[in-house]
């Protein structure tokens, strides 16, 4: 049997808990192929510095590299809120981003029908979505240089760059072209340019992309539109492409939609390696209960399975194996709302569900 091998970084809070059922979907599915998963688990984040006095070591990072697919769980917690920036949780992440030059974070806001009432959106207007944001991930004022805190007169101020060079955002722009062209072909770029010189770059550098591929439909939007637009009417995106800080916003605007942010996965891919991560957080309040709902990061290893394995029927399966559980009723929750037919389901029982109905298929086939 061959071997895939992957890093897991399992992370605080829900993290771990989330991240095991998705090793566990990802083994079994993986298994159905011939494959053997080979996981080696990391800390990373708030436990990671509790350990070594870091967020993240430059070992683990190491092993990331080299090993070129990470699964992540999620990082932070309160107790780790006063530290020094570069002594926070989220530091690593930035940092592990950065490190494996993952540029594309693809986030796909897909509405399941049988979960259409879930949202606080009324059906009508959500059914049917089907969005991928494509957000810049290792540019922008995330990482923009100079950036410091001092003082004037007395009064303290902090300095923050919004940077984009015209490769930053070209090559990002490619990947959303190219995945426009898997999907309905229509790109939408959202950005501020009425107002920031970086996002009249941004317009100006997509503009140029956009040559390239004459049958990918291009539009524009200002982003403050984009986040009204998405609340009126999200059936009008196809993929959105988005610098860092307003694809961060926009995300978790747009994960409404769904029902819950605990049901968006997202892919980080750049040159031949790939960060698999649920978009939501830590969720310290309900870490070690056994509730949280592990299906973003179930998600996320049907990504990995599509983007860094090249295994698309592994994919498929694990999204169907979601699909079914949903339709059988199941919700985490953070989706229940008492619809009849419909019953809570606690993390194991979430687990346990998604692996039957894997053997299920591959007994069927
Ligand atoms: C996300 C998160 C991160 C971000 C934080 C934890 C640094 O909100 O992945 O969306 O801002 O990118
Ligand atoms: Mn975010």
């Amino acid at each position: 049997m061959s071997e895939v091998k992957i890093v897991a970084l399992p992370g605080d809070g829900i993290g771990p808990e989330v991240t095991q059922v998705a090793l566990d979907v990802l083994e079994t599915v993986l298994e159905q192929h011939d494959l053997k998963l080979n996981v080696t688990k990391l800390p990373f984040g708030g436990t990671c510095y509790e350990e070594f006095g870091e967020p993240v070591t430059d070992e683990i990072l190491q092993t990331c590299k080299e090993t070129k697919v990470v699964l992540l769980g999620a990082v932070g917690g309160p107790q780790w809120d006063d530290l020094s920036a570069n002594k926070r949780p989220e530091a690593a992440l930035l940092k592990l981003r950065s490190e494996l030059g993952v540029f594309a974070n693809l986030r796909p806001i897909f509405v399941h029908s049988a979960l259409a009432g879930a949202s606080t959106l009324k059906e009508e207007v959500i059914e049917g979505t089907d969005i991928l944001i494509v957000r810049e991930l290792t540019g922008g004022v995330y990482f923009g240089k100079p950036r410091f805190t001092s003082e004037e007169n007395g009064d303290p101020f902090s300095v923050d760059t919004m940077k984009y060079s015209r490769s930053e955002v070209q090559r990002v722009t490619r990947i959303a072209f190219e995945t426009a062209r898997l999907r309905d072909k229509r790109v939408c770029s959202v950005d501020k340019m009425n107002v920031l010189e970086s996002s009249r770059m941004w317009r100006k550098s997509v503009l140029e992309v956009a040559e390239e591929y004459p049958d990918v439909e291009l539009s524009h939007m200002l982003v403050d539109n984009a986040a009204m637009q998405l609340i009126r009417n999200p059936k009008q995106f196809d993929v959105i492409v988005t610098g860092n800080l307003f694809g961060d916003i926009l995300s978790d605007e747009a994960s409404m939609l769904t029902g819950s942010i605990g049901m968006l996965p997202s892919a980080s891919l750049g040159g031949e390696n790939g960060l698999y991560e649920p978009v939501h957080g830590s969720a310290p309040d309900i870490a070690g209960k056994g509730i949280a709902n592990p299906l973003a990061a179930v998600a996320s290893a049907a990504l990995l399975c599509r983007y860094s394995l090249d295994l698309e029927p592994a994919a498929k399966k694990i999204e169907s194996a979601i699909l079914q559980l949903l339709e059988e009723g199941y919700r985490p929750a953070d989706i229940y709302t008492e619809e009849p037919g419909t019953k809570l389901a606690n993390t194991g029982e979430i687990s346990n569900q998604l692996l039957t109905s894997l053997n299920e298929m591959a007994d069927a086939s």
